[in-house]
């Protein structure tokens, strides 16, 4: 294909993208946002297909088709809540193609009598960061898989001296650089794998170390490093809309780390050392105790009927039961009734940035009525009654009360300042930080036991009779 019509169409690529994560940023318009990235996408692999540096068509026929079944059987078959443990193994994916690309191309003698001088010294450094930074997203993205996904603990895992360790690994890997680029190819082989294993274990470390209510910042920043990863690719393939394409997801992902770290309260840089300052807390909290009162669906029915204002906070739970559409049938009820119905939505809810925003639009809940923390949360004084269908770390008072918790310093919805709560989930276990919640034992919060789905189902029942 003529090398214009190529650099054209990346072009054109490179400006649907921007256009996709403009829409991306607002409700109202993220449908046509991911449109554009369908169709950005789409022309950026065709392109990619008719140029010149594609030799063979058969190889490339059975790879894409391997991984467009795989690809499409898993994004049918993937439950919204399991959809995090996706992402994150994508990201993996990006990270560990940086890593094969970055070996393939150092091992190519073709590619690499294609430079001399500066311009060698600089596709080293090219290959060197790529492989580095594409390691540690892999392994990062495998461990923060497993964290959510439940099958690695989610408290912080603080190994003594552990900034030591992460300094040294740093210093090992930037000697390891000066090694590799003295010894030039493919000599150099040596200290390109013993790099890649420390920053394999670095990875590992500075997901291990952070804890549970840290982890949207984690998912967020191994996002932004997927996109980094990408981009060095683009450099060692010497390919323009990878290296754009990478730089946008990377910095966007950093964009969103940084707003995740502001409604967490947490350092941006502390979290991308691993687990810096965190303290570890009392990861298990101690159980608060106290009197716990349990209502029936019928009684909640009943406090919904004599409430003026309401709010509703979707949490993790919501999206397990699958109960959003149950809600909002109570909502358009008790709006019809002439009550006031919003929906309280906190940064870090669910699994996944915007996880309650996506459910709610699902369920087609008006987004006039879906408020951020920071709008609603001086309301709840003059709220009658808040439901809390299946969140509990996001409305957890230890994390303003108590400076000793694993979540001490995280803004999270005041719920307890309306004249009642009522929360429901099936037991008094802890949320995802593994933290007991002080909310179960007040004054004014009443428990509704059982599933999400279940309950929300037995209210409207009742409140239609
Ligand atoms: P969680 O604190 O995890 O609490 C969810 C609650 O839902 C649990 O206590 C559980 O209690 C209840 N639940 C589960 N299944 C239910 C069902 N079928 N019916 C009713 N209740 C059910 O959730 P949250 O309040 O949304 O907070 C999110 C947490 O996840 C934060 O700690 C956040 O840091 C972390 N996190 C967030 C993200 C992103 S980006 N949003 C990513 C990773 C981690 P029972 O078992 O008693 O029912």
């Amino acid at each position: 294909m003529n090398q214009g019509i190529v650099a054209v169409s990346y072009l054109g690529a490179i400006i649907l993208f921007i256009l996709s994560l403009g829409g991306l940023s607002n409700q109202e318009t993220s449908r046509r946002g991911n449109v554009y990235g369908m169709v950005g996408m789409g022309l950026a692999i065709a392109v990619t297909i008719l140029g010149s540096q594609v030799t063979s068509y058969s190889v490339l026929a059975v790879a894409m088709a391997a991984g467009a079944v795989i690809g499409a059987v898993l994004a049918a078959r993937v439950e919204m809540t399991a959809m995090p443990e996706l992402v994150a193994c994508l990201h993996s994916f990006v990270g560990l193609a940086a890593v094969l690309v970055g070996y393939a191309n150092y091992l190519d003698p073709h590619v690499q009598s294609q430079f001399s001088g500066v311009e060698l010294a600089i596709h080293e450094i090219e290959t060197y960061l790529g492989i580095l930074i594409g390691a540690v997203t892999f392994t990062g993205s495998i461990i923060a898989f497993g964290k959510l996904r439940g099958s690695i603990r989610s408290a912080p895992l603080l190994l003594p001296a552990r900034h030591w360790l992460n300094l040294a690994a740093l210093l090992v890997c930037i000697w390891l650089g000066h090694e590799f680029m003295e010894a030039g190819s493919p000599a150099g082989l040596t200290a390109l794998i013993i790099m890649t294993v420390v920053a394999s274990l670095f990875g590992i470390h500075m997901v291990m170390a952070i804890g549970g209510a840290d982890m949207p910042v984690v998912v967020s920043m191994l996002n932004s490093y997927s996109g980094w990863a990408a981009a060095a690719t683009g450099f060692m393939l010497s390919n323009n809309l990878l290296i754009v394409t990478g730089a946008l997801v990377g910095s966007s992902g950093a964009i969103l780390s940084y707003i995740m770290c502001r409604a967490m309260n947490r350092k941006f840089i502390a979290v991308i050392a691993g687990g810096f300052g965190t303290s570890g807390g009392t990861s298990a909290a101690s159980t608060e105790g106290g009197e716990v009162v349990a209502v029936s669906a019928e009684e909640t029915a009943e406090l919904l009927r004599d409430a003026k204002s309401i709010v509703i906070v979707p949490g993790y739970g919501m999206a397990v039961a699958q109960a959003q559409h149950t809600i909002y049938e109570i909502t358009r009820l008790l709006r019809g009734k002439g009550k006031k119905v919003r929906f309280a939505i906190h940064p870090v809810a669910g699994r996944m940035p915007g996880h309650m925003n996506v459910l709610l639009a699902e369920a087609k809940v008006p987004y006039d009525i879906v408020l951020e923390m920071d709008e609603i949360n001086e309301d709840f004084p003059t709220t009658d009654v808040v439901l809390v269908i299946g969140a509990n770390d996001i409305v957890n008072p230890a994390a303003l009360e108590d400076p000793g918790s694993p979540i001490a310093g995280m803004p999270v919805l005041q719920v307890w300042n309306a004249r009642t709560a009522i929360v429901l989930k099936r037991s008094m276990a802890t949320g995802y930080a593994g933290v007991d919640n002080p909310l179960f034992y007040k004054e004014n919060t009443r428990m509704l036991f059982g599933d999400a789905k279940q309950s929300v189902d037995a209210v409207l029942k009742s409140l239609a009779e």
